[in-house]
């Protein structure tokens, strides 16, 4: 079974604390990211489970075996690295078949294997090309056939795709994502892309400042971050002053300056608490949209445009409520009329789409 646990795993740099002691156990076959900002500890963490990094403390196990004292090579690991580590004086048949020759691997199986890795990425054909006749996207498709012609249990991504242009991630993002289910392969990705992370996994740990903020998968990630660091770092999000003033089993009331508002609930909170409200602009609805909303959990306000910026897909108002700034995304429709700034406007948003974080 190839599954990856880590148990109250640390790791400090002299005075730097690269990663506070950490757990999280990743399931056979899972796709897991380690998302956050440049300098939180995630490639530390990578290197801690494939090898590289002696850790400070802490167990690593991977298919229930402690191989916290292993060598790389005994740990079952495949690494992908960012900047794709092909050599440029061997063509890509050399490059595939060089792990394989170190393990005097005999050449008929050396062959079908490269093979076989040349048809999982998609480059049979490519056998006598050196990287100086490859794009970005085809080199990194040799590193990861290279990583996966060793056949490992585990296949460890180390911000894959940040060397590559926008246009190609977005490809290469769904082609990863493809391979990665068709071969089953537990798989650790590293990425500050939070689209990258969100589209790809099965589940994200989310990570700040050498520790886990938040593990869920991408949907509870994006509309159930658990404190303000997750909900700043991954999309847009108001952030909205309120005051609670009743809790109920699911919604709670609050106050947004003198309007009355509401939210999912927060355990922990009770009336007369400063709370945060958190509401994604797309949850946003306005003017005619926001009068004809209906159900009970509709929370209805008022507000005053400020300005509009067009986006594009959509209209992105700044709408002022109550002294505080709301940002709401609308998407752009023939049948939608822009609103001009100082316009007074109903908007309206469900209390089960905005949550509360405490203050
Ligand atoms: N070899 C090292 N020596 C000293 N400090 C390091 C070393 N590697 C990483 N660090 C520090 O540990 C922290 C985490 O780094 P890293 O794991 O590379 O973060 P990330 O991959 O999330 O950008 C950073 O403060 C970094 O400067
Ligand atoms: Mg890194």
């Amino acid at each position: 079974m190839s599954t990856v646990e880590i148990i109250e795993l640390s790791k400090s740099y002299g005075p730097t604390v690269a990663l506070t002691p950490t757990n999280f156990k990743v399931e056979e076959g899972e796709f897991f990211s380690l998302l956050g900002p440049s300098g939180c500890g995630k490639t530390t963490t990578l290197r801690m489970i494939a090898g590289f990094v002696a850790p400070s403390n802490g167990i690593i196990k991977i298919g229930g075996t402690d191989v916290t004292f292993l060598p790389p090579e005994q740990r079952g690991i495949g690494i992908v690295f960012q900047n794709y580590a092909i050599f440029p004086h061997m063509n890509v048949f050399d490059n595939i078949a060089f792990g394989l020759q170190m393990r005097k691997v005999d050449k008929p199986e050396i062959a079908r294997k490269v093979t076989a890795a040349l048809e999982q990425v998609g480059l049979v054909g490519y056998e006598a090309r050196f990287q100086r006749e490859m794009s970005g996207g085809e080199q990194q498709r040799v590193a990861l056939a290279r990583v996966l012609v060793t056949e490992p249990g585990i296949l460890l991504l180390d911000e894959p795709l940040s060397a590559l242009d926008k246009k190609l991630r977005e490809e290469m993002k769904y082609w990863i994502k493809g391979l990665q289910s068709e071969l089953g392969i537990t798989t650790i990705y590293v990425t500050h892309d939070q689209g990258e992370a969100l589209t790809m996994s099965d589940r994200i740990a989310v990570m700040s400042d050498g520790r886990v903020a938040q593990i869920g998968i991408p949907n509870e990630i994006y509309e159930k971050p658990i404190d303000r660091f997750v909900t700043e770092f991954i999309g847009e999000s108001n952030i909205l002053d309120v005051s609670v003033t009743a809790v109920e089993d699911g919604i709670s009331r609050v106050t947004l300056g003198e309007q009355s508002a509401a939210a999912r609930s927060l355990p922990g909170l009770s009336a007369g608490d400063k709370a945060a409200l958190v509401l994604r602009p797309e949850q946003v609805l306005l003017a005619g949209e926001a009068e004809a909303a209906s159900g009970d959990d509709v929370v209805r306000l008022q507000g005053t445009v400020l300005d509009h910026t067009y986006q594009g897909a959509f209209v992105r108002y700044r709408v002022d409520v109550g002294g505080q700034t709301l940002i709401a995304e609308i998407a752009n429709r023939a049948d939608r009329n822009v609103i001009p700034g100082g316009s007074q406007v109903p908007l309206a948003w469900r209390a089960t789409g905005a949550g509360l974080l405490a203050e």
